[in-house]
């Protein structure tokens, strides 16, 4: 299936803006795709062990914070997806599972790439299978001081992936 520029779309969450390089980096390579930016209405504490504390309560119960950022209404035109996140708690935001919470994203092709310090390995697509039965079809995971030119390995990336770029 040949998926043009106009039917994907880049979604991303980003507290310091390591996985905003990555999804505006694929946002140019894409040319053309959607990129929305996920935002909670209670922005995270800036201090890093503060955050740490937020993110495990949100991620061991399960809650779904507010979000701030626009709804997207026409979902059914996007066909290739791009989720983008930090690894937090070794696994996906809540935040973001909050977004992809109020979507139906059933048959979409489902992409993910995220940034981390330290976990070469996540629980994101298990936890984003237990929590919204989404399967994801492929990961792209890019340490943290890597994202500042992340141009070749999302080009990499893209190639393998046999998906429509520039
Ligand atoms: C609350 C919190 C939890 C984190 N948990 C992890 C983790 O489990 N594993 C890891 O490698 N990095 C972890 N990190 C580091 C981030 O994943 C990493 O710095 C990432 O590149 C940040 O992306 P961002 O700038 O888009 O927010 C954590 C950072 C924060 C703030």
């Amino acid at each position: 299936m040949i998926i043009m520029a106009n039917q994907q779309l880049i979604l991303y969450f980003s507290y310091s803006g390591h996985t905003k390089k990555m999804a505006d980096e694929l946002g140019r390579q894409l040319d053309g795709a959607t990129e929305v930016e996920i935002k909670t209405q209670k922005p995270y504490p800036k201090d890093y062990n503060q955050a740490l504390g937020v993110s495990h309560l949100e991620y061991s119960n399960q809650l779904l914070p507010n979000l701030s950022n626009e709804t997207i209404t026409n979902m059914a035109d996007y066909q290739q997806i791009f989720v983008g996140f930090p690894i937090w708690k070794f696994s996906v935001p809540m935040a973001v599972v909050s977004f992809l919470n109020d979507y139906d994203l059933m048959g979409k092709d489902l992409y993910i790439f995220d940034s981390y310090d330290f976990s070469t390995q996540n629980n994101s697509r298990r936890d984003l299978k237990d929590f919204l039965n989404l399967t994801v079809k492929d990961e792209l995971s890019i340490q943290s001081a890597n994202t500042l030119h992340p141009a070749e390995l999302i080009a990499q990336w893209l190639k393998q992936n046999k998906i429509n770029a520039k």
